[in-house]
């Protein structure tokens, strides 16, 4: 069964750019959230420590987001290497009169991490495989 994990942001005056619009950098980094969450539910039992993001790819900003709207992330892990995880999120902006729109696509590769002295994280081989 594939990994799911969804997440949800409420879109607020201060994540608008200067034409009134969720700014995208803002969308980028809730979407490396949604990654780190479907990831660390990848790795849950595994020894890792967590994951951390080492691409993001196509990225397509395919509607504006406004001011107001709800935006809900979904991750799902395509596959998995040897100590990388590979998520597609989606992000689908809600507003009050329409239904969920899709807003922005990424594919974002994490890697899973053990910390092996204080502070200092290295990249762990995670021994799960994807169905
Ligand atoms: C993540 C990190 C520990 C990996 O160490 P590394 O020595 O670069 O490791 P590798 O080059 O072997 O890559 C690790 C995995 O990522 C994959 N990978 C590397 N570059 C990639 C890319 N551009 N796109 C997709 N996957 C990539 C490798 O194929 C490998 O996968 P596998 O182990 O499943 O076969 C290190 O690159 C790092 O610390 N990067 C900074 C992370 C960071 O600060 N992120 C932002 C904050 S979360």
């Amino acid at each position: 069964m594939k990994t799911i994990a969804h997440y949800s942001q409420l879109v607020m005056p201060d994540h608008l750019n200067n034409v009134g619009t969720l700014f995208g950098g803002q969308m980028i980094s809730w979407m490396d959230i949604a990654a780190a969450k479907t990831s660390y539910r990848f790795l849950r039992g595994t020894g890792a420590w967590g994951a951390v993001t080492r691409a993001i790819d196509q990225v397509e900003f395919k509607e504006p987001v406004f001011g107001g709207e709800w935006v809900t992330f979904t991750g799902t892990v395509l596959d998995a290497g040897k100590t990388s995880i590979r998520v597609k999120v989606e992000a689908h902006a809600e507003s009050r009169n329409e239904n969920m729109r899709i807003a922005c696509t990424a594919i974002i590769t994490m890697v899973a991490v053990k910390e092996d002295s204080p502070g200092n994280f290295v990249k762990f081989p995670h021994g799960k495989i994807v169905d």
